[in-house]
């Protein structure tokens, strides 16, 4: 068995060489197991996303407010109107969602993150599946090229989804108020923890980190910013678990509007009950 070396590509790209061993791996534990759990995690949500985005219907509760966040923004002219907080200007066509100024943001804003860029590089590409187990690809580019260059436009997708985390906070706020007056039911509890989940999610954005704290030689000169930094840099720690609690947050939240809107009375109402 020779060492593993070191090598520059073509295009002076540093390309390591692996030990030239007949198998794959010499690796005897499960290592393919996370590889699978992710697959089948984002192929679950990939499935009920693009479902529910084109469903069409079942993403708003009339008698609550509830407004489901895989239609927020609802602007197109075929949605209902009182679910439409920011105008109807988007055509009615089967293949254009009713969010579709924020849902491919969204998606962006996802596949750029750090945490997911790693994931499904491992998971779906393979590129390297696992540690110390040898990918099927004969070469390695890294991000310094189309199309994976394009990743390093992720800062950008992160000031997209501050404002549509804005737009999601607003609309949790406006399902306390029903036609009845104020009001406040399960709905409403699962609305603003998504919200709240979501934000953290957001504010624990690598680009978030550099955002607030970058670029700066001396933080003593800096204190604000300092304290900012410390703080998004303890949520930081734990992207990658809010990453998946809120893919898991998106799909309750949506799965439990539209539950309601097919059966309002079962919504627990604390003030304003059905009339
Ligand atoms: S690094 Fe994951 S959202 Fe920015």
């Amino acid at each position: 068995m020779s060492a593993p070396t070191t090598q520059r590509d073509a295009t002076g790209v540093f390309s390591p060489t692996r030990a030239e061993l007949p198998q794959r791996t010499l690796r005897t534990d499960k290592w393919w197991s996370q590889t699978v759990w992710v697959d089948l995690g984002f192929a679950a949500f990939v499935i009920y996303a693009t479902v529910r985005a084109f469903w069409g219907s079942n993403y708003f509760v009339p008698q609550y407010h509830y407004l489901t966040p895989f239609y927020s923004p609802c602007v197109s002219t075929g949605c209902i109107p009182e679910a439409s907080h920011f105008g109807q200007f988007l055509p009615d066509v089967w293949w254009l969602p009713y969010a579709a100024v924020t849902l491919p943001f969204l998606l962006a804003f996802r596949l750029t993150c750090y945490y997911y860029r790693k994931a499904y590089y491992r998971s779906v590409w393979q590129s390297p599946p696992a540690c110390a187990v040898a990918e099927p690809h004969s070469s390695y580019t890294g991000e310094t090229r189309l199309p994976l260059i394009i990743q390093n436009s992720h800062r950008y997708f992160f000031y997209a989804a501050l404002v549509i985390s804005i737009i999601n906070t607003y609309d949790a706020i406006m399902a306390f108020q029903s036609p009845q007056g104020f009001g406040f039911g399960v709905g409403n509890l699962v609305l603003v923890g998504n919200v709240i989940l979501l934000w953290i999610y957001t504010l624990s954005c690598h680009s978030c980190r550099h955002v607030v704290g970058g670029r700066l030689k001396h933080f003593s000169k800096h204190p604000i910013r300092y304290w900012f930094w410390t703080q998004v840099s303890r949520i930081n720690e734990r992207h990658m678990m809010w990453a998946w609690i809120t893919l898991g947050t998106l799909m309750l939240t949506d799965f439990y509007i539209m539950l309601i809107s097919m059966h309002p009375a079962w919504d627990f109402r604390f003030i304003g009950h059905l009339v």
